[in-house]
């Protein structure tokens, strides 16, 4: 198996990456990843010399780049990783979220469409998405099941559900093995902090504001990111083609809640008294266009393919602070921007 999974340098990508390059010796790992602000090969120097790993410098906008890729390794499988992925950026830049998000991802099908031709037999394109896709839920009863009709409220969600609109198109016309996935928010080690919960650890440390959209009373559906590389695991290897799996871990919570429990676990480790961190609560000017709420119905993925999260959400937050607590390096070259040079030369440049 010549499995290429893309985006592998990111926060979710490199999970992935890991728990395949460990859990199956017997395939070559190729992680295609062009090093944007997100991407850091220092998430994967634990497994950077593992013979069945390679590391590919490249972007997915560009199709002949994409081409010769898949002329040069006659890859079996794609696992799609590589996204804009971050909603406020989408707001500011949009455009590179089309470029990488809906061109990047047609780039990726026809290289794999003309790369695969006659011999579809065995092969798996494996596209990655979010729960976003499915837009905001207003009655607290719903959820985000399969079914649930597209109706993408950012720049981000709309440029992923083009993407998922793309893949599904490719799989009906061309009869590519296409799977997706939708999963909701992520959170864990190598989080890049920009996102909520590694911007709050980060500032509650640094004693800076925690700047709070709004009201706080958006709500999110939060998975340890380990157990949605574990889904995807399962999606890859026992999906099947043409559905659709949405994954989560029925674990909803208010931002304002959790914003404080996490002072609440900072004050504790970091030996502050109780009550300390929370006094940093700054309310900010509402993100545009922000959607209410998101909950995953994971029904199908559970019930089919017999994947449940492995941790309760209290433990997986308790992990998360401890490995931003124990990895300052990390952190320091992440908001420093040191990591974008520091690898330079270490990677093979196609
Ligand atoms: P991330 O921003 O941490 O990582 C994205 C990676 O893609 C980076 O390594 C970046 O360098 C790479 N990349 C970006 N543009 C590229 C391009 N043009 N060519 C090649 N590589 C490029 O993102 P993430 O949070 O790890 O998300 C990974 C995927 O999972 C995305 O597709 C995202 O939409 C999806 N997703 C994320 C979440 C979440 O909570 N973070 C939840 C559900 C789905
Ligand atoms: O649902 C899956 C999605 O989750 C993924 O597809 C995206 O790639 C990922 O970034 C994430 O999107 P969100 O917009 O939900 O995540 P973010 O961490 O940016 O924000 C979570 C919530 O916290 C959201 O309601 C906005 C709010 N927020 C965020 C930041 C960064 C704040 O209140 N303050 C902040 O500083």
């Amino acid at each position: 198996m010549k499995l290429l999974i893309t985006g592998g340098a990111g926060f979710i990508g490199s999970h992935v990456v890991r728990l395949f390059v460990t859990k199956y010796p017997n395939y070559q790992i190729y992680n295609l990843d062009a090093l944007t602000y997100a991407g850091n090969l220092a998430n994967l120097t634990d497994i950077e010399n593992v013979p069945n790993y390679t590391f590919i410098k490249g972007d997915i906008t560009d199709a002949k780049f994409l081409d010769d890729l898949f002329t040069d390794i006659p890859f079996d499988g794609v696992i799609h990783l590589a996204a804009e992925s971050h909603v406020d950026r989408s707001i500011t830049d949009p455009m590179s979220f089309v470029m990488t998000n809906v061109v990047g991802t047609v780039n990726l099908l026809n290289a794999a469409k003309t790369a695969w031709a006659g011999a579809l037999e065995g092969k798996r394109f494996y596209h990655v998405s979010t729960d976003e896709v499915y837009g905001s839920l207003h009655n607290p009863e719903d959820f985000f099941t399969e079914e649930t009709p597209y109706d993408p409220q950012s720049p981000y969600s709309a440029s992923k559900a083009a993407s998922d609109h793309f893949v599904r198109a490719y799989g009906n016309t061309y009869k590519l093995p296409v799977v997706i996935s939708n999963c909701s928010n992520n959170y864990g080690p190598n989080h890049f902090p920009e996102k909520l919960i590694p911007l709050m650890i980060h500032n509650i440390q640094t004693n800076k504001p925690l700047p709070v959209y709004g009201k706080g009373e958006n709500v999110r559906d939060w998975l340890y990111v380990v157990d949605h590389a574990r889904a995807i695991d399962a999606v890859f290897h026992t999906g099947k083609l043409g559905e659709t799996y949405n994954i989560g871990g029925f674990n909803e919570w208010k931002n304002l809640d959790l914003v404080h429990l996490l002072c609440s676990i900072m004050d504790r480790k970091l030996g502050r008294p109780e009550g300390t961190s929370a006094q940093l609560i700054t309310y900010v000017t509402d993100r545009a266009g922000h959607d209410l709420r998101y909950a995953i119905d994971a029904h199908k993925i559970m019930n089919e393919l017999g994947w449940k999260p492995s941790l309760q959400f209290e433990e997986g937050l308790e992990k998360t602070v401890d490995w931003f607590l124990n990895n300052q390096a990390w952190l320091d070259n992440v908001t420093s921007g040191n990591y974008q040079t520091y690898y330079e030369g270490m990677y093979v440049n196609r």
